[in-house]
C-alpha cells in the first residue's frame, strides 16, 4: 500500500515536472532568442525604455474593466525611422513637451543613443 502511494505520488511530481518544463521551454527559447537578436546597444536600450519610458509609452497593465487601455503617450512603434524622425524624437527626449518630461539631465548621452537605437527597431 505504501510502496503504491510513493509510486502514485512520485508520478505525480514526475508529472508535475513535465508539465512545467514543457510551459517553461518555449517561453524561454523566445526570451533566448529574442535577446539574442538585439545588438548591446540596443538591449541596453530596452532596458532603459521598459523603466522610464514604458509607463507612459506602452499601453497599461491590469486594467481589467478596460479590455483595450490605452497608453498616455503615443505608441512609438515604427515612429523613428529616418534620419528627421530621428533627430525630433532625440530632442523631445531631451528637452520634453509639456506632457512628457526631458531626460537631459536624468540620462547620459551615451544611455540616449541606447534608446535611439532600440527605438529605431520598435
Ligand atoms: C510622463 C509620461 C511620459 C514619459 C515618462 C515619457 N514620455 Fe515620451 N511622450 C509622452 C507624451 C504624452 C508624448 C506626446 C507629446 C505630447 O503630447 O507632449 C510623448 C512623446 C514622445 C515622443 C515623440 C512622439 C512624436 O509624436 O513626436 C518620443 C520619441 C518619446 N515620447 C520618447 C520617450 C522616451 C524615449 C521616453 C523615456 C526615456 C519617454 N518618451 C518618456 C509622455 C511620456
Amino acid at each position: 500500500m505504501k510502496r503504491i502511494a510513493i509510486a502514485a505520488s512520485s508520478l505525480g511530481i514526475g508529472l508535475m515536472l513535465t508539465v512545467a518544463l514543457a510551459g517553461l521551454h518555449p517561453a524561454s527559447a523566445q526570451q533566448s532568442s529574442s535577446r539574442a537578436s538585439l545588438s548591446p546597444a540596443q538591449l541596453a536600450g530596452k532596458k532603459l525604455f521598459l523603466q522610464r519610458c514604458s509607463i507612459c509609452h506602452l499601453p497599461p497593465l491590469n486594467v481589467p474593466q478596460d479590455p483595450d487601455p490605452k497608453p498616455y503617450g503615443p505608441l512609438l512603434s515604427g515612429f523613428v525611422r529616418g534620419a528627421e524622425k530621428e533627430s525630433r524624437a532625440r530632442n523631445i527626449i531631451l528637452k520634453g513637451t509639456s506632457r512628457m518630461p526631458g531626460f537631459q539631465y536624468g540620462l547620459q548621452s551615451k544611455q540616449i543613443d541606447a534608446l535611439m537605437e532600440y527605438l529605431k527597431i520598435l
